[in-house]
Parts: C-alpha cells; structure tokens; sequence
C-alpha cells in the first residue's frame, strides 16, 4: 500500500520560478495594498484596476516554468499517493505533472462570474488578458479565478479532509499566515512525519510536532525526500 503523502504549498514554492512572494521584502504586498487590488470592496470601486493587477500576475505566471521544486514533487508520485493542495493561483504544479491538485485560493488561468453565482462554472482565459467587457453567459463581467481577502474558500472542507488523511505531510514555502488556510495543518491527525520547509523558518511560529527544512523550496523538497524514503 502506498503512503498518502499531502504537500501544501505557498507563494515560496514558486519563488525560484520567478514569481514573486507576498510577504517577503520586496513581496507582492509592499508593492500594493490589499485593499487596493484583492477585496470584493476593490473590484467595486476599481474594477480596472483589479483586473489590471491579476492581468501582470497571469502574464508573469504564462511566462514562468515549473521549477525543480514542482517537478521533485511530481516524481513523489512513482512511490506514494500524492495530493498537492495550493494556496498559489499559478498552475506550475498541473504544468509540471502533477495529476492531483486542490488549489484553495483558485487558478489564475481561469475566470468565472462576477455575478451572484461565481462557483458555477469556471472560463478559460484566451491569453493573458481578462478585459471587464469580457462576460459571462448571464452577462455580467468575468473577474479571475481567484479568493479575495473577506470571501469564502469554497475548497476548505475538502483540503480539510484530504489533510486528515495524510500519512506524511510537507508544508512548503508558506508564511501560515493567511486564515482559514494556515490552519488546516492543524488536521493533519493521522500524519506521523511532518515537515516544513522554508528558509525563513526562524521567523515563523511553526507547532512543535512538525520538523523545519530552513531552506529553499529545491534543496528543502530532496532532503524530505531523503528522509521519508527511509521510513
Ligand atoms: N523556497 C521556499 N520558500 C520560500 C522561498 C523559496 N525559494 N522564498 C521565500 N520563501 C518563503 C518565505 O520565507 C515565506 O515564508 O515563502 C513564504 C511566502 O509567504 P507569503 O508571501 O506570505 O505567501 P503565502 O503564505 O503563500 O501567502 C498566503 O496570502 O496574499 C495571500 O492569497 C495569497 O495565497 C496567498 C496567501
């Protein structure tokens, strides 16, 4: 029987792809306010502007490749069952292989209603560009693929459940900051291996049953592969 192997990852995780973090310095959010360009409040007052904001990161995102880090995990699946559950919007882990992968924040490449029933159905986006005269089949504009601050996390019961399953759980490139998502490594019930990777471990309050990597998501993934080959 293989082992049920969780990874859940962050910003950090396609940090060597390119793509910037949120909370590092020189992260997303010291470039922009939140409350500028990712709350349901933003995209009334400035729809341009939100829609101008996630347009750079999904032309960032178009333009950037898997990184080792994406593809180790992928080849994680020769040996266990893998479930990835992402707090990031790219699609760098479906890009490198990965055949099972929950993103809890949503997928940049997709787009979906800003009407009164967005969980619906979910539109590809032709391009980089999602332009506000682009609609939905009810007519209203469609926004990105993506959970604003202050909104529901329509997936947080399923990762929650996908968690208590795990065997092994990797939490990589994350700052466990962001709520309700940080807290479901506290479900990880079943797990006996627990792992955190991040260089900036020794900043960050991680629970005293897991063990820290302090390193880059690529040097950090190959020595948890080291150690969970051995168990
Ligand atoms: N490898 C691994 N981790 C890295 C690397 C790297 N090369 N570079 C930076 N990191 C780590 C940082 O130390 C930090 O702990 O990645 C983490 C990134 O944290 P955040 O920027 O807060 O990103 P994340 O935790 O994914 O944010 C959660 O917040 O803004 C929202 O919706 C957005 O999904 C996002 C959520």
């Amino acid at each position: 029987m293989k082992k049920e192997v969780v990874v859940f990852s962050g910003a950090g995780m396609s940090a060597e792809s390119g793509i910037q973090t949120f909370r590092d310095s020189n992260g997303l959010w010291e470039k922009y306010r939140i409350e500028d360009v990712a709350t349901p409040d933003a995209w009334r007052r400035n729809p341009e502007l939100v829609q101008h904001f996630y347009n750079q990161r999904r032309k960032q995102i178009l333009e950037s490749k898997p990184n080792e880090a994406h593809i180790l995990i992928k080849d994680l699946e020769k040996e266990f069952n893998v479930t990835v559950i992402t707090q990031n919007i790219d699609d760098l882990h479906e890009r490198a292989g990965s055949t099972n992968v929950l993103h809890l924040h949503g997928n940049i490449t997709l787009s979906k209603s800003s009407g009164p029933d967005q969980e619906r159905a979910y539109y590809p986006i032709d391009g980089w560009e999602l332009k506000l005269t682009d609609l939905c089949p009810e007519g209203y504009p469609l926004r990105p693929h993506v959970v604003w601050f202050g909104e529901a996390v329509p997936m947080y019961d399923k990762a929650v459940a996908l968690i208590k399953e795990a065997d092994i759980l990797i939490v990589i490139g994350t700052s466990l900051q962001v709520y309700p998502a940080a807290g479901i490594i506290h479900y990880a019930s079943k797990a006996d291996e627990k792992y955190v990777i991040d260089p900036g471990i020794a900043q960050m309050n991680i629970p005293s049953d897991f063990q820290g990597i302090e390193m880059s998501a690529s040097e950090g993934i190959k020595k948890v592969i080291q150690k969970i080959r051995l168990t």
